[in-house]
């Protein structure tokens, strides 16, 4: 991931010649006074546009102009911000990669960017603005083979009095975490292992100051960590269980927990799954990804507060060791789960990393992350991620955390009945739910299970918004990071 120079100036300090100058209008407001007097000839070109309704100005539209008359730079890039009376801060992130794509589309290096004259970014704004341009820009190329010498943006300069830098470049600390968590899902299963997440993990906590503790398939047995024990059987792969602390808070600070899924390929296992669209498997790890993306950016800004990160990883195989329906698993906290489905892996994994990171560790609050249903994709699209909780405050907080970054979480109820969903004639639960039922729920309550009585928990099913069939704005087709942006805005609460 390469990341650009961002700096901020005013009007006076703009430097000449670059690649080119973007900036917003919003569709029913025209251009800002400002603008209109710096730049007479491209005010008259804009207006033409407007008025003959080839550019509208609608959010996400895009005109490119090249006017003789004005040196600041090549070309001049217009983007439209949508209604004013609807924008929020999201409305400058989708804007911000809209312009980021198109700059990508003509191989531009330095850009100077004036969204809503020069004084109208606050804060927010200015973080999202940061956002949308790495998240728009980010590409996945290691394994294209290419002339092209083309390396991405450079720099940008941002036009505005009020000082923003501190907040652009916390969104671009925060961006390179969702790029991470994008690039882990992106390698495919033969490059990203367990062992790989791992390393990464590894590196993560050396930047960050963290300790790190990785359990091998050797330490499973005398742990007592039956689900990832068995899940990871079938494969030759070496599994890993990796732990990860970050103690940046004093005595009296809050402690979040965090658990992700790192299930580096999931075939479904001796329940095998059909060959069509097989390959998307190896974004099973997604949650896990989130979780090492997060506290990569907790290594660089160092909030002040504590984190305890989990993620179980392993592949699900079908070796000749491979764990089979009708296989009964005793997980950490010593609860037996008779399996019906060895393509219901990822609960197993975490039923073993939320019990021992709730037997281990006094939390203020634990989110757990996963790819874990097919069922929420059918319920929620890939827009929303499913949340699921045993704390309502607890998941109210998220949701609003949610809403404010539009890394958007919706939930679904998980009453206790739900338990009778999980109910095993012969172990205390089994690992599937009532036929074509409330799968997603049921895998929370399964989950539910292994989570110490007392802790804050939410448990969010990133399955259909973690991974985009179809690129929009700012999330492009494949891994999305999601879950990243919704923590690091829940974490800068808590601190
Ligand atoms: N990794 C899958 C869930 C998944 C499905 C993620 C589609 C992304 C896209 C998970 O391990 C799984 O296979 N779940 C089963 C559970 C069932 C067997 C109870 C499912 O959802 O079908
Ligand atoms: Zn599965
Ligand atoms: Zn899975």
């Amino acid at each position: 991931m390469s990341l650009f120079k961002l700096s901020t100036k005013s009007y006076s300090e703009l430097p000449q010649g670059q690649a080119a100058y973007i900036f917003g209008i919003f569709s029913d407001k025209g251009l800002p006074a400002e603008f209109k007097a710096a730049h007479p000839n491209l005010t008259q070109q804009i207006e033409l546009a407007l008025e003959n309704g080839e550019f509208k100005a609608k959010l996400n539209q895009s005109l490119v102009l090249y006017t003789p008359t004005c040196n600041t730079a090549r070309r001049y890039i217009a983007i439209g911000l949508g209604e004013s009376e609807k924008y929020t801060a999201d409305f400058l992130r989708q804007a911000a990669a809209t312009a980021a794509k198109k700059v990508l589309d003509l191989k531009l290096t330095t850009l100077a960017i004036e969204f809503m004259g020069e004084s109208y970014l606050d804060t927010d704004d200015a973080q999202a603005l940061a956002e949308g341009l790495i998240l728009g820009s980010y590409r996945f190329l290691n394994y294209k083979k290419s002339e092209d010498e083309y390396a991405g943006i450079a720099s940008v300069v941002t036009l505005s009095n009020a000082d923003i830098a501190a907040a652009m470049n916390y969104g671009m600390h925060v961006s390179a975490g969702v790029a991470l968590a994008r690039d882990l899902g992106n390698h495919p299963s033969n490059i990203a292992t367990p062992t790989y997440l791992a390393d990464t993990a590894g590196e993560i906590a050396k930047t960050g100051g963290m300790k790190l503790t990785v359990f091998e398939r050797e330490d499973f047995e005398k742990l007592g960590f039956g689900g990832i024990q068995g899940v990871a059987q079938g494969s030759d792969v070496p599994p890993k269980f990796i732990i990860m602390e970050y103690r940046g808070g004093g005595p009296k600070a809050k402690t979040l927990g965090l658990v992700g899924k790192g299930l580096t390929f999931d075939s479904g296992g001796i329940s095998i799954k059909p060959s069509a669209g097989m390959d998307e498997m190896k974004f099973d790890m997604l949650g896990g990804a989130a979780v090492l993306g997060i506290m990569s950016v907790v290594a660089e800004i160092k909030p002040k507060l504590n984190i305890i990160a989990v993620v179980p990883s392993t592949e699900n195989m079908n070796g000749g060791e491979a764990y089979k329906p009708g296989d009964i698993l005793t997980a950490y906290n010593g609860k037996t789960i008779e399996i019906l489905n060895t393509d219901a892996e990822g609960r197993l994994i975490l039923a073993d990393g939320l019990a021992y990171i709730t037997d281990k560790y006094e939390l203020d609050g634990l989110v757990d992350f996963a790819t874990l249903t097919g069922a929420v994709v059918v319920a929620l699209g890939h827009r929303y991620s499913g949340i699921m909780t045993n704390d309502q405050e607890f998941a109210d907080e998220l949701i609003q955390v949610g809403k404010k970054t539009q890394d958007r979480v919706w939930q679904m109820p998980l009453d206790d009945e739900y338990a009778e969903d999980i109910k095993s004639k012969i172990a205390d639960i089994k690992n599937t739910g009532a036929a074509r039922e409330a799968g997603t729920i049921a895998a929370a309550a399964f989950l539910r299970e292994f989570v110490k009585e007392g802790t804050a928990w939410c448990h969010i099913d990133i399955a259909g918004s973690g991974w985009h069939k179809k690129g929009r704005s700012y999330l492009p087709a494949g891994p999305t990071g999601a879950g990243v942006r919704l923590i690091m805005e829940l974490i800068r609460s808590w601190e």
